[in-house]
This record gives C-alpha cells, structure tokens and sequence, in this order.
C-alpha cells in the first residue's frame, strides 16, 4: 500500500477508481481473446515496465542506512561548521555504502573498493563527503576516470569481466600501484561496512570563523574491529550469500547492534602545502600519520534501516560538492572534477528534481529559485515570486562570505603537475610493503594478485612485474614464482 493519506482500505488504481477483480483480466467469454479495454491490466503491466531508474555507472550495489553524528571534541579553532560548534551537538546523518565496478544484482563480497557514501543534514545544509574504506585512489587526473572503469566492466565483444584488462591498463599508469596494493591486501575483501575503515580520501580544505584555512583528510575508522573475508571465503560467499554484506548491517541495526566509527582528521596548515615532501593533493598518496596525526572529532553511528529500499537507497544521490560553510573544497583535481560529474549523473539518473526526494532534501529551511522540470512535486514555489532581485520580499543572499579566497595561478594548458619519479610511483608502496604489512600478508597479497593476473599475457604481467620490482624484489619474486606454477587453472582470456 503506498504512503499516501488517506490510507485506504480497498485496493485502488492509480488515480483512485477501485479495482473491482485483482485476479482475472478482461477477456471476450470466458475462452476467449484479451480485451484492450482493461484499462485497470494495462496500467499495471505499464507501471511494471518502467519501475527501474537507470542503475549508478558505478557504485551500483549498496545498501544503507540513517544515523547520528556527534561531535565528541572540540575543532573549532579549525572549522566554522555549524555541525562541528558544540561537543555533544547531534546531526541526522545517512549512508550508503557499495561496491565500485558490479551491476546492481552482483555479489557484495568481490574484490573492490567499498563506496563509504555519508550524508549529514546539518542544520546549514547537507553535507555530504563521498569516499572510499580507502584513503587513496587508482589515478590522480580525471580525464583518466572512464578509461579506468571501463576496466573494471565488461568486455565490449563478450560482455565477459576478463582481469587481464585491468592488468594492462595497470601496467600503463604506475600511480595506481599504491591503490592495486590496498585491493589485493586483505582489505581489498572487507566482511561488510561495518568492519571496515571509511576515508575521505581527498585532501579538503577547513576555515575557523576567522577566515583561517587548514587542509584536511577525513577518517573514518570502525569501532567494530577490521574483519574481512580471505579470497576463498569471499569467492564462496558470493555464490552462498551474494548479498552477506547488506544482510549483516540490515540485522546488526534490526537487533540494537549500531556499529560506529570515530570520525578522526588530518590538519595541515595551508602553508605547509608548497613543500611538504609528498604533494598534499596527489590521491594516489596519503599524510602518513607521523607528519599529521589524527585528532578525534566525533562518533559516526548508523541506527534506523530505511524502511523502503528503492526509496531512500537506490534514489540517495551523493554529491562531493555539497559542502557547507566552514568546509571547503581543494586544489585536488579529481576532487574538482567530481564536483561536477555527480549532480549530472543524477539529473540523468532520477531528473533535475532529485533534490525534492525525501533522502536528498535538507532538513533545515531553503529556498531556491528554481521552477519547473519533470516530476516536481513540491508545490513548485506557489505563486511566489520566480525571479531574483525583486521588490516582493523574495529569499535574499545573506552577503556572508566566509570562505577565504583560494589562490589559483598560472596559464590555463593541460600540466603534469606530479613528479612522476620512482620515489613518486613507488615510495609509498614501498612503506605499505615493508611497514604496514606482516610476511603472512604479502604472502596472501602475492597470491591474490597472480591469481587475479592468470588470464594476462606476457607483456602485460610483464609490465606489472617491472612495478613490483620497484616497490621490493620479493613483491616481484612473490608474484612471479606464483604465476609460473599457478596453483589454479588459468582463467580463459575473453
Ligand atoms: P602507520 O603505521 O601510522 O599506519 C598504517 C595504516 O595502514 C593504518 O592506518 C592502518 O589502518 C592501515 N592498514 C593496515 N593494513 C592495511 C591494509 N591491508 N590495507 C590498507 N591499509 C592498511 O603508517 P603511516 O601513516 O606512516 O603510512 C605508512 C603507509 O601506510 C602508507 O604509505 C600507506 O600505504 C599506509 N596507510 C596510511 C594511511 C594514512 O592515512 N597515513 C592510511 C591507510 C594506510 P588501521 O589503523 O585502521 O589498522
Ligand atoms: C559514485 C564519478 C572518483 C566514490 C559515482 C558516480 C559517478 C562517479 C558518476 C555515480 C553517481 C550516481 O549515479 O549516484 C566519479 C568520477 C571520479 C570519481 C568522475 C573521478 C574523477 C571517486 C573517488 C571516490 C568515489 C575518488 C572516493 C574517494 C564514489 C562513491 C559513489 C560514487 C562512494 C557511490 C555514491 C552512492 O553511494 O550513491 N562516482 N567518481 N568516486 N563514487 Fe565516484
């Protein structure tokens, strides 16, 4: 029964007429051919046709959930926002959390980046920060993006998923090495969002009242403990219990179990930036935590499961530029792109009216100028007045202008801004490798990624084995010996 009041308690159509027999179409006697007429059959098989909305070009399979925010320690003297001005202050928060490269329907437990998708409704405004269970990225120049996923999707002969794709392009853009790393590490197959450490992963930028910049990373790191599948487990989950992930946050939050996260940040004074030794807005490196320690903000907890799925999961539309004041965007060039790529996404995904949906609306009062367009069911603004400046008393800007001015320079052409140097490619997998992981690990890292390269040619493993060789000769060693005697048969090439 939908939403609407009155409730009614006999089955209607849809523009209200009651539906007399639910179970038998209209037909010429009782043997005989359909009627056209039965306008009640047609409306149902037409509703029917269109119940599905063009599913994300990535980041299909989530689930999700709403939650609270709250502040547990004083940032202030980094950040203006609002939802930051008091410890103890509450905010209505919801996320989404998914998969990257999978349809829809495909299994939760693959080998991939987790999307760790969070909206706060803020009494500003909605924020929202779109990242990853991962604080870095594949590449660091979004005319890359495409190409990328495309990698990570289905052949265009075959409609196969054949790795050796992925591999190759791998092999041509050393500065995803760090990212390949953390996805065939053991987190590279995490047992639900719950055990699972969610990042900004951009570089973003903070301002106090006082108009004083810092750049910040944001942290996410889980309070349930880091728990994840081994390959096999996840392999054979996706065949027992493809949707395990989404099960497990669902029940954890049905029986009282909130999973939380404490929401930690990285602070670098903005003029830190024009020499820190690694570039502060390079994604495909992190601030290791020695140079900027974490410093706690406030506890992340999910507790009310959506109560329709379609509604507020699959039509949440996430937004990198949904920013308010006191937060603020960074030179991040993918950062910058993805300001614009999401809100088009959903324009074509769920119509320029997106904003109206109930999981997307902010919670405090607003008041644009826009009008009109498909679907808009919001009362379109009445008769009020549609234009701005007026003289009729319409919602004025507030010339508030806190935001300090972001320096920008140079010649507009196409740069290579990165260095591009082994220290650059390699210098934090290098770290990764030698610092963060045990023997065991970079065992199991060596096995997952020659077993997901058995389907690669020779100059594709070639390329790859090149990289590993830089980070360490045992990475190298580690992935070849295993490739020349594969303990699984090689995958067919599609
Ligand atoms: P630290 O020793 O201070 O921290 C190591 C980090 O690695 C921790 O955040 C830990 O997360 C995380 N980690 C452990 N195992 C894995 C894994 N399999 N996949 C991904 N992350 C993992 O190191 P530094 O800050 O000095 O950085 C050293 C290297 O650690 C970096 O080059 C980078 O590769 C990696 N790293 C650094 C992060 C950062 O923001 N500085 C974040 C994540 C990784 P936890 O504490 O939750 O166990
Ligand atoms: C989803 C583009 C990089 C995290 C999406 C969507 C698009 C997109 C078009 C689908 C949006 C929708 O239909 O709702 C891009 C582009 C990128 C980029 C162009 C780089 C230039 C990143 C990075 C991260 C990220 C670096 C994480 C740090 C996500 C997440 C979602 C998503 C979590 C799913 C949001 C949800 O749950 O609805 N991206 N993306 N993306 N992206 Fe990106």
């Amino acid at each position: 029964m939908s939403d609407s009041k009155p409730q009614c308690p006999y089955q209607t159509q849809q523009f209200g007429r009651p539906v007399d027999d639910n179970q038998h179409s209209q037909t010429a006697g009782p043997r005989g051919a359909m009627l056209m007429q039965d306008v009640h059959l047609v409306e149902k098989m037409a509703h029917f046709n269109r119940e599905r909305i063009p599913e994300r070009v990535v980041h299909a399979k989530g689930y999700g959930a709403f939650g609270t925010f709250t502040v547990t320690n004083d940032i202030t003297e980094y950040c203006m926002a609002d939802l930051f001005s008091k410890v103890g202050k509450k905010t209505e928060t919801f996320a989404r959390f998914s998969t990257v490269g999978g349809e829809s329907g495909s299994a939760d437990t693959a080998r991939d980046p987790r999307g760790f998708a969070l909206k706060f409704y803020t009494d500003q405004g909605v924020w929202d920060l779109v990242g990853n269970n991962t604080p870095i990225f594949f590449i660091r120049d979004p005319l890359k993006f495409s190409d990328f996923i495309r990698t990570q999707k289905r052949h265009p002969q075959t409609h196969l998923q054949p790795h050796w794709r992925r591999w190759d392009f791998w092999g041509q853009v050393p500065e995803a090495l760090h990212q390949v790393m953390f996805l065939y590490s053991d987190r590279g197959t995490p047992k639900s969002a719950r055990f699972m450490n969610g990042y900004g992963s951009h570089t973003f930028s903070m301002y106090n009242a006082d108009g004083v910049r810092h750049w910040v990373k944001f942290h996410f790191k889980t309070q349930q403990g880091i728990e994840n599948f081994s390959d096999d487990e996840a392999i054979a989950m996706a065949g027992k219990a493809p949707d395990y992930s989404t099960r497990d946050l669902h029940d954890a939050i049905e029986t009282g179990d909130f999973p939380q996260w404490k929401m930690c940040i990285q602070v670098m004074p903005e003029s830190d930036a024009a020499d820190y030794h690694w570039h502060p807005f390079d994604l495909t490196k992190v601030w290791p935590h020695d140079d900027y320690p974490l410093i706690e903000v406030g506890t992340f907890e999910l507790n009310r499961n959506p109560s329709n799925y379609f509604q507020d999961v699959e039509q949440a539309a996430f937004e990198p530029g949904n920013l308010v004041d006191g937060i603020g965007l960074s030179p991040d060039r993918m950062l910058q792109n993805r300001v614009l790529s999401y809100p088009d996404a959903h324009r074509y995904r769920m119509g320029v009216n997106y904003h109206q949906i109930p999981v997307n609306q902010p919670r405090c009062p607003y008041a644009t100028y826009h009008r009109d367009g498909t679907m808009r069911v919001d009362g379109n603004g009445g008769g009020t007045v549609d234009y701005e400046p007026n003289t009729m008393d319409g919602p004025k800007e507030t010339g508030r202008r806190n935001e300090p001015p972001m320096p920008v320079h140079g010649d507009g052409d196409r740069y290579d801004e990165f260095p591009c140097d082994d220290k650059d490619y390699f210098g934090q997998p290098k770290l990764f490798w030698e610092k963060v992981l045990d023997e065991g690990a970079r065992e199991r890292l060596c096995t997952a990624i020659s077993n997901s390269m058995l389907d690669s040619p020779e100059r594709i493993r070639n390329a790859m084995i090149n990289q590993f060789e830089k980070v360490h000769p045992d990475f190298a060693e580690g992935v070849k010996s295993r490739l020349d005697a594969p303990a699984e048969e090689p995958i067919p090439i599609a």
